[in-house]
Order: C-alpha cells, then structure tokens, then sequence
C-alpha cells in the first residue's frame, strides 16, 4: 500500500507547482532564435527548447546528464544541444548522441533526460507536460483564432509574481472589470451591479452577466479541454476602431513555480488583409499602452492577495465562474494523482 497521495493537501501542492496534462504556451516563438538554446522554467521545472535544421523546435530537461549543467547555456550543433561545460551533446529526445572529449564514450546512445513536445503556434512555443494519466501528448488543438485565416492575432507576454490559479480566477469573474478598470478607455462602460449566469459548454462553460452584454467586459469563456486550459473574452471597441468588430482576447495562464506564472494573451481581431495591417498600426499606435495599463492593474491586484487567501475567502453569486473553474482542476488534478498513485502501487507490487 502507499500512502494516499490525492488527499485534499496533496491535491492543493499539485495544482500550485502547475497543473499538467495540457499543452501550455511557453515563450514567444522569436525567443527560440536559431542556433541557441532557450531556458524556461515551466511547473517547476527547468526545459530547455532549441530549433533543429528544419526549424522545429525541440524541448527537453534543462540539464547536462554529465554533471547537471544547465543545457541553455551551451549552443546547438547539427540540430542537436551541446553543453558549454564539456561538449556533452544531446539530441531532442534526450539521447546522449556525442562526448566529444573521450572517444567511444559508453554514455553515447544512452537517453538519460525526458523530452517534450513542442510545437509553434499563433507566434508562441507550446510545449506538452505530460501527467500520469496522459503521459503521451494528445493532438494539439489551439483556439479556432489560431488557425483562421480569417482572425488577425499577435501574442503578449507578461511575469506575475502570484499563482497561476490567480489569474484564472480573475478571467472566471468579469465582474471585477467595472471595477478595477473603472478609469481605462473601453472597460468604463456599463452599470456596476449584476448577476452572474453560467452555462456549461462542451469543453468548460461561459460565465456573463445577465443584464449587458456587449457594453464591458461582460463575459467569459474558460475552455478547461482534455488538453488545454484557456479564457476567451471580448471587449467592445469604441467607435471608429475601424472593421473587426470587439476586441478579442485569448489567455493562457502558466505556471513558472509556486510563486510565478506567466500570463500569455493573445490580442485577436476578425479582420483580414489592409484592414488587418491597419488595425496592427491602430493598436500599436494607440492602443497598446493602453492595453498593458488594463494589465498592470490586474497584475498589482492579483499579487496583493496572499497565496493562502483562500481560506478565508467569503464568496458570493458572482464568484459562481471562480467556483466551477476550481472545481474542474481539482477534478483534473484527483484523476493525474489516482493514475500516479496506481502506476506507484504497480511498481511496488
Ligand atoms: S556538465 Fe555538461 S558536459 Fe560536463
Ligand atoms: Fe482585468
């Protein structure tokens, strides 16, 4: 027998260190230059990507199976990562292919560290981390956005110094947007009191306000898939933002650690072509500053609240979107350590 890992603690320490089983945005795909190896530290864990000849990007364990050096800081020769310390070489599934510094080296051909799927996408890196009950990378599926000619998107990417929990939370309660972004250009609109509707969808739910619609922020869809956790949401353009309709914003959230995570969204407009070109112009020109203003509001208010604000949390109708979103990681997180915990107890047996 081993000890019951999916207790309630148990369950809480896995979701902070950064739930698992999904793809999750890593970097922008510019950081993964070619010819040098990227470092991250994604769920706790140190990754190192890099680009073979053919641009694809590789990703595996930060770390030299010489003597654990950090794989980031060496260079990429003929697709494959080689140590700075002592030339150790390492191909992208983590086999050891070359240790220039002794010929015939036994450690050659041996796979000593995992590796991960990654793909490019939307202008960022996803990387697959793998959980016990999904240890091999489901397809990858992004938003719809992503992969339509029809929708313009470009990717920021910012550092919080708070869980990632904290951010998903805030995408499950637009009802914070009166509020907190009271005082910015488009999320001043709109009466500040409402209820709070949820509906279930195929792959999560949406959560609105029940009296406006298309004034605020007035609603949000969290996407909680097989293999991706993801927020979708509009907010209204004002008059003479040109075609496109509301601004659309797809967010990830992702763990760096405890303590960090990196929020990732994705700035999306229906738009095609010169009407596509102008509204990149528009945005930088004029809006970006504004957007990241938005975010810095989020951002200081989002690490205020202590990492153990939850037990003394008193939720009330509006929270309706918090609560379910949390339901449906903790599930998630009970179903990765019951298959962790059974392949433990098929080890020991
Ligand atoms: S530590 Fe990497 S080659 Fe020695
Ligand atoms: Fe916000």
């Amino acid at each position: 027998m081993t000890a019951n890992v999916s207790g309630r603690d148990a369950v809480e320490d896995y979701i902070n260190r950064g739930l698992l089983g999904l793809w999750a945005p890593v970097c922008k795909s510019v950081q993964v230059k070619e010819g040098a190896p990227y470092g991250i530290r994604i769920a706790g864990e140190n990754l190192v990507l890099w680009r073979d000849a053919d641009g694809a990007v590789k990703c595996v364990e930060d770390f030299c199976p010489h003597r654990g050096a950090k794989l980031s800081l060496g260079e990429v020769q003929n697709g494959n990562v080689a140590c700075r310390y002592h030339g150790v070489t390492v191909d992208g599934d983590g086999t050891i292919v070359r240790v220039p510094a002794m010929p015939e080296c036994a450690l050659e051909g041996r796979r000593p560290l995992k590796s991960f799927k990654a793909v490019d996408c939307a202008g960022a890196v996803f990387v697959y981390l793998p959980s016990a009950d999904q240890p091999e990378a489901p397809e990858f599926e992004p938003p719809e956005e992503f992969v339509s000619d029809e929708w313009e998107v470009f990717p920021c990417m910012t550092r919080w110094d708070c869980s990632y929990r904290a951010s998903l939370d805030n995408a499950a309660d637009p009802m914070h947007a009166s509020y907190l972004h009271a005082d910015s250009f488009t999320l001043a609109y709109g009466s500040k009191q409402d209820t709070m509707r949820l509906e279930r969808t195929d792959k999560g739910f949406t959560i609105e306000r029940v009296n406006q619609r298309g004034v605020n922020f007035d609603w949000t869809e969290l996407v909680v898939d097989p293999g991706m956790i993801y927020f979708r949401l509009d907010i209204p353009y004002p008059d003479g933002a040109g075609p496109g309709g509301p601004f659309r914003i797809i967010g990830f959230a992702v763990a760096i650690d405890e303590e960090t995570h990196h929020s990732f969204f994705w700035r999306c407009r229906q738009v095609q072509g010169v009407a596509a070109e102008s509204w990149r112009f528009l945005y930088r020109a004029f809006l970006e500053d504004r957007h990241w203003h938005v975010l810095e509001q989020d951002r200081v208010m989002l690490e205020s609240i202590p990492s153990d604000a939850r037990r003394r949390e008193m939720l009330y109708q509006h929270d309706i979107g918090v609560s379910r979103l949390r339901q449906m990681i903790v599930r998630k997180a009970k179903d990765h350590l019951k298959a962790q915990e059974a392949a433990l107890d098929q080890k020991t047996a």
